[in-house]
């Protein structure tokens, strides 16, 4: 039996933590339904005691959104969870994420707390939570910087005041796969009821690690994900949900797990993130990048020509993008030639190229990728017997 995995999106609120990213309302709506019917299971909508357009922003998604449930973030104070309750209040599925810092650094120099009056604000803070929502998620902020025995303690306590998902945040994107087992094997073997909650985890990219982490985390027994689309987010970004979702879609067999993307929409949903935040996708982005199903090279051309899958893994169709591409470029072989030139109506055959595919060459030796028109005039001065 693969397990489920869910997908917790925080596009809307760590999300927009980018620098220069700042969604209106609408554009949060519109957002919202794309990751609804992209599969989502979890829209965090944002950090309703932040702003008063923050506080909107959840309401109008709360009211917008059918299926997914809707949460929004608190720091473990009364304040933050009163405003959650209120935004949230016309959610049709909800739940809460609480979450207050378990690390050293954090505790001694930023929030001046001891272990044992974080552990307080936590047993406080989440059993508040739990009067107003089923499901109370909390989150050991900088849980990979935290002394193991620490931070199986402040679980302990969410989970005995009430909270049902503990994420495990890599908040500063510090640790690594093999790291990330260590510490899920710690929590395996220290609280007692593991299995009976849903553990969650949110990974940074501050060290271009945040998917990998997140992958090594389902092997490990998490059974939700946490990231962004197009991984925008807080300095170097969030784990890419796409990126986890196309690795569960390849590798189905080796994760043994499953989730409710419906891969089709990924294209789309990329593109709207791209232009609410008008951050373009790089072209050499994993999955959906423009270059992602482009080949140029004569080798890779060749082998694509007779079996797609030699260099592909996942088909642009699988994820709703446009149709592979064999741009012509230097590197190009013959074979590749040939074909676009019949694509383009010319009835040629291998011996023709002998004679075509050098003034092929001349031509990509000093232009990037030869267009159509450059193949055209090819053609005519060959008809015309031009040198
Ligand atoms: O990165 C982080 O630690 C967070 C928490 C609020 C979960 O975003
Ligand atoms: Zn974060």
């Amino acid at each position: 039996m693969r397990k489920n995995i869910q997908f917790f999106d925080t596009t809307l609120r760590d999300g927009e933590q980018t620098i220069g990213v700042n969604f209106s309302i609408d554009q949060k709506v519109a957002i919202a339904k794309q990751l609804e019917k992209w599969g989502v299971d979890v829209i965090e909508a944002g950090f309703p005691v932040a702003s008063n357009d923050d506080f909107k922003a959840v309401e109008a998604v709360a009211k917008a959104v059918k299926t997914a449930q809707v949460t929004g973030l608190a720091r473990a104070k009364k304040n933050d969870i009163d405003a959650c309750v209120k935004a949230t209040a016309k959610a049709a599925h909800k739940q809460i994420h609480v979450f207050i810092a378990t690390s050293p650094i954090h505790r001694n120099d930023k929030l001046h707390m001891s272990r044992a009056q974080v552990i307080q604000s936590i047993q406080d803070s989440v059993s508040y939570a739990h009067k107003y929502f089923p499901i109370v998620e909390f989150s050991p902020e900088d849980a990979t910087r935290t002394e193991p025995d620490f931070l199986v303690e402040a679980i302990q306590a969410a989970i005995d005041s009430g909270a049902s998902v503990i994420n495990i945040p890599d908040t500063v994107g510090y640790t690594n796969p093999e790291e990330f087992e260590k510490l899920f094997k710690n929590l395996r073997e220290n609280i007692p009821n593991f299995s009976e909650i849903t553990f969650s985890v949110h990974c940074h990219d501050d060290l271009g690690m945040a998917v990998a982490n997140s992958l090594q985390a389902i092997k490990s027994g998490a059974t939700r994900i946490e990231g962004t689309i197009n991984g925008i987010g807080e300095r170097a970004g969030n784990a890419a949900l796409e990126e986890v979702a196309a690795a569960m879609y390849v590798r189905k067999d080796y994760y043994q797990a499953q989730n409710h993307i419906q891969m089709g929409e990924t294209y789309k949903l990329i593109q709207m993130i791209s232009q609410y935040s008008k951050m373009p996708v790089p072209h050499n982005k994993a999955v959906v990048g423009a270059n992602a199903f482009a080949h140029e090279s004569g080798i890779h051309q060749d082998g694509m020509l007779k079996n797609p899958q030699t260099y592909e893994i996942l088909t642009p169709e699988v994820v709703g993008a446009k149709k592979t591409s064999l741009p012509l470029g230097k590197l190009s072989g013959s074979h590749a030639v040939m074909q676009k030139l019949q694509q383009m109506g010319y009835q040629v055959d291998r011996n023709d190229m002998t004679e075509i595919f050098p003034r092929f060459k001349d031509v990509a030796d000093h232009t990037d990728i030869v267009s159509e028109e450059q193949l055209s005039s090819i053609m005519e001065q060959m008809k015309e017997g031009i040198a």
